[in-house]
């Protein structure tokens, strides 16, 4: 690391524990569903304001800031997203949501207050490193298309050499972390299928055309595409989320309307897995006499680290946590993550930070009692930093 020692990074954590707790606190009291987190982002760009950190809007849910260090040097990206999810709370935390409906049931509103306390930390040893550190406060990772496109567009990665972020994971103790110098998450598709049927008299199938058994159908054989259709060694999960269907118990239903998700890692497969629906709905549909729509949505590109900045991320988070406890051929999930998109333009990694109990299992991520174990706050913040300034000391 430049001049800076590892152990004035962990005191100026420290002593900015009870206020990383804070801004996460105030963050889950208030949540904001993706692409509408305007009073996040004026909240965001105040606490900038008051580090004497001048923020740009690039528009209203979205702030990014430069943090300047010495003359020269590169410029190093941290991203943070900030939106919460259409989940009703049911931790019974003193600081639960008060926006019904709504629930930071992701972590993100801690990894708001990371990124916060990763730019106090920086500004207070400003003038002891060298080059930029852009500050990344992305809304709407939750919703597809995510707001990582967005800021790229509006120029976020300008000039930015490499670019590094983090999960905090429910799944993984506090006080540990994974990551993978390869593929950590998968891509994340959505799909729509209706079936257009025929209603009718229950009593009478054959003047009719049942959507609800051509449905059902579906629901069984899409299910084959992964047991039969797609190479064993590649992962693939196709999930029916949803289906409706029909109005009243004698009535055959003319329409019934599914959606779902398909994850993959390899873009071969999920590809195979695309072409095998399109032909299961067309041929399945056209047997029964039905018509149909078929929408398949492809979301987030699969989540894939660069290999050199994946090992300063993991050398960093081994310096915080401790070797044994930092895990750097952590398997890949099926999750989806636009920070999969500056991945495709910058070198850069992403980290799984634990925050999940010591003992036992928390609440998995989006559920109504998902929590997180705020002693990640701090390690967060000097994880993120120390790798930050790794990063620019690599190319000052
Ligand atoms: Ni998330």
């Amino acid at each position: 690391m430049a001049a800076i020692a590892e152990q004035e990074i962990a005191r100026a954590a420290e002593r900015m524990r009870d206020e990383l707790v804070a801004w996460r606190r105030h963050l889950h009291r208030h949540p904001e569903l993706s692409f509408q987190e305007e009073e996040t982002g004026r909240w965001v760009a105040g606490q900038l304001a008051a580090l004497g950190v001048e923020a740009r809007r690039p528009w209203a849910t979205a702030v990014v800031a430069d943090l300047e260090g010495g003359e020269g040097g590169p410029t190093v990206a941290i991203r943070a997203d900030m939106d919460a999810l259409p989940v009703s709370e049911e931790t019974g935390l003193e600081f639960a949501s008060e926006r019904p409906g709504v629930m930071h049931a992701c972590g993100h509103d801690g990894h708001t207050a990371i990124l916060l306390g990763v730019a106090r930390l920086l500004a207070s040893f400003r003038g002891r490193w060298r080059g930029r550190v852009r500050l990344l406060f992305q809304p709407a990772e939750e919703k597809i298309p995510g707001g990582a496109l967005g800021l790229i567009e509006h120029g976020a990665l300008d000039g930015v050499e490499r670019v590094i972020g983090l999960h905090l994971w429910s799944n993984l103790p506090v006080g540990k972390a994974g990551l993978n110098p390869g593929v950590l998450m998968a891509n994340a598709d959505d799909f729509r299928i209706v079936v257009r049927g025929r209603g009718g008299h229950g009593s009478a199938p054959h003047q009719a055309v049942d959507a609800v058994w051509v449905g059902a159908q579906l629901v069984v054989a899409l299910q084959g595409i992964v047991s039969r259709g797609v190479d064993p060694l590649q992962p693939a999960v196709l999930t029916v989320g949803t289906f409706h269907a029909g109005f009243n118990f004698n009535v055959i239903a003319p329409a019934a309307e599914m959606t779902g998700t398909v994850r993959t890692f390899d873009e071969a497969t999920r590809e195979e897995v695309i072409r095998r629906m399109r032909s299961l709905v067309e041929h399945t549909c056209a047997a029964a006499g039905a018509d149909y729509e078929f929408e398949y949505n492809r979301g987030y590109p699969a989540l894939v680290n660069h290999a050199e900045e994946a090992r300063v991320l993991a050398a960093a988070a081994r310096r915080v946590l401790g070797a044994e406890n930092v895990d750097d051929r952590y398997p890949p999930n099926m999750g989806g993550e636009d920070f999969a998109y500056y991945l495709r333009e910058r070198p850069g990694a992403f980290l799984l930070l634990g925050a999940g109990p010591r003992e036992g299992s928390g609440a998995p991520h989006h559920s109504p009692r998902f929590t997180i174990d705020e002693e990640a706050l701090p390690l967060g913040v000097r994880i993120l930093s120390e790798a930050a300034l790794d990063l620019l000391e690599a190319k000052g």
